[in-house]
């Protein structure tokens, strides 16, 4: 199978590493852009991924089995669509499917409608409905951008002063701001595989979306993450399959837009239940990482599958036992300010437990490049979170980029047991 894989993020060399480590010949991989790292496993090509008749021609040109999009972006300019109504198999949502991603309004529309837990909120267009909300739900406050915004559309402060800021802020780009009510327990990442009408859970994840220890400083695309999570209660995986994937699937089916891709359930465990805090279409950043790196079931067998509709014959994916830990590195300033390129050294791996899936790195005559923001995530496994933690962190520890910066508690509360 001829697979074509779209991005240029640590999760889609998470992706690549996946699919040839479960079995696909490394020659029938191909990615577009790629990065300085995918680049030394699979062929990569410099292709405009969001321009719909360019991957289009591009995959039909290479007789494409199936395309696998990593990141948002392509799926809102409607790269799916494009592939699909030329008869390519896609791993992706639809550009209306992945609203559900781009529009919280439309996803808490969805939830309302497929009757999923999720957090009391309300669409606000002005400043003074902001602050009407803000009063109605109370401290700690939970604003967010009715929009892609890279992470960055979400604060979640005491401060009420920041709250009507951050609210300000995408008011006056035109965006509709979401107040909602906070939800207070541990996060869980889930995703499960869709083909429009069946859904395969994968294994569950946990991100750190805070830029520094003890969930202290802004909100990121993701400093980290770990997967399983070994304090969930039994049966959490069915529940969430049957009360928030399920429905939600059947319900974009019900209008006409079926979901055909990553499913990525954000959700929050409290006291009174599971609640959706988000959903993403694709698969998740650096959760990917951890999730895929314990897949035993071959991957293109799976994507391919729910591609073409045909997930209902599919057994649930094999996992390793093994715990799976990542640890990402950040330039310099992230994710307020942008750093400079900057060279990178020290990534030489001779554990066989530990590998590096890059982002923002670039290849300079034999010299790698980092281009800012996430640079790369060190990903480790082991028989218990207490060795994958060593082992990530000796291998980081070794890696030099002036000004970058890294979470040094990932995973740390389960490794001491605290989670449960
Ligand atoms: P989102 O982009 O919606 O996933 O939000 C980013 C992060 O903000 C989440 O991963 C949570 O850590 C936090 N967050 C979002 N919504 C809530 C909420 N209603 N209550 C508490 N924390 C939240
Ligand atoms: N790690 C969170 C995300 O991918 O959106």
């Amino acid at each position: 199978m001829k697979i074509l894989v779209l991005g240029s993020g640590a999760r889609e060399h998470a992706i690549v590493k996946a699919l040839i480590r479960t079995g696909t010949d490394p020659s029938n991989i191909t990615c577009a852009p790629g990065n300085g790292g995918i680049s030394q496993e699979v062929k990569t090509v410099s292709l405009n991924i969001n321009d719909p008749d360019a991957v289009k021609a591009w995959a039909l040109d290479a007789q494409s089995d199936l395309v696998v999009i990593g990141p948002e972006a392509p799926l809102v300019a409607g790269v799916s669509d494009a592939l699909r109504s030329a008869g390519i198999a896609v791993f992706g949502p639809s550009k209306a499917a992945a609203a559900l991603e781009g529009s919280k309004a439309f996803a808490k529309d969805v939830m309302a409608a497929a009757d999923v837990p999720t957090g009391m909120a309300r669409k606000c267009t002005s400043v003074s409905e902001v602050e009407q909300a803000l009063e109605a739900f109370g401290a700690p406050y939970v604003v967010k951008a009715d929009g892609l915004a890279a992470g960055k559309g979400v604060i979640v402060t005491s401060d009420k002063q920041a709250a009507l800021d951050h609210a300000n802020t995408f008011l006056s780009q035109g965006m509709e701001i979401l107040v909602e009510e906070f939800l207070d327990g541990e996060e869980v990442s889930l995703f499960f595989l869709a083909d429009g009408i069946t859904v395969v859970p994968l294994s569950p994840a946990q991100d750190f979306k805070r830029a520094y220890d003890n969930d202290e400083g802004p909100n990121t695309g993701g400093m980290g993450a770990y997967s399983p999570l070994p304090w969930l209660p039994e049966g959490f995986v069915s529940e969430v399959q049957e009360g928030v994937a399920l429905p939600t699937v059947r319900e974009l089916a019900r209008q006409g837009t079926p979901f055909v891709g990553l499913l990525y359930c954000g959700l929050i465990v409290t006291s009174k239940g599971i609640r959706v805090i988000e959903f993403n279409a694709r698969f998740g950043d650096p959760e990917t990482q951890v999730v895929l790196r314990r897949l035993l079931t071959p991957l293109s067998g799976l994507l391919h599958k729910a591609a073409t509709g045909q997930l209902a014959a599919v057994l649930e994916p094999e996992f390793s036992k093994d715990v799976a830990v990542t640890v990402v590195l950040a330039s310099e300033g992230y994710p307020v300010t942008s750093a400079p390129d900057r060279e990178i050294t020290g990534l030489e791996v001779n554990d066989i437990h530990v590998e590096i899936a890059h982002a923002a790195t670039k290849d300079l005559d034999g010299k790698l490049f980092t281009t800012g923001g996430r640079v790369l995530s060190v990903v480790s496994i082991a028989k218990t979170f207490h060795k994958a933690r060593k082992r990530a962190y000796k291998a980081i520890a070794n890696i030099k980029l002036e000004g970058s910066h890294y979470r040094t508690d990932i995973a740390l509360k389960v490794d001491e047991g605290k989670d449960d």
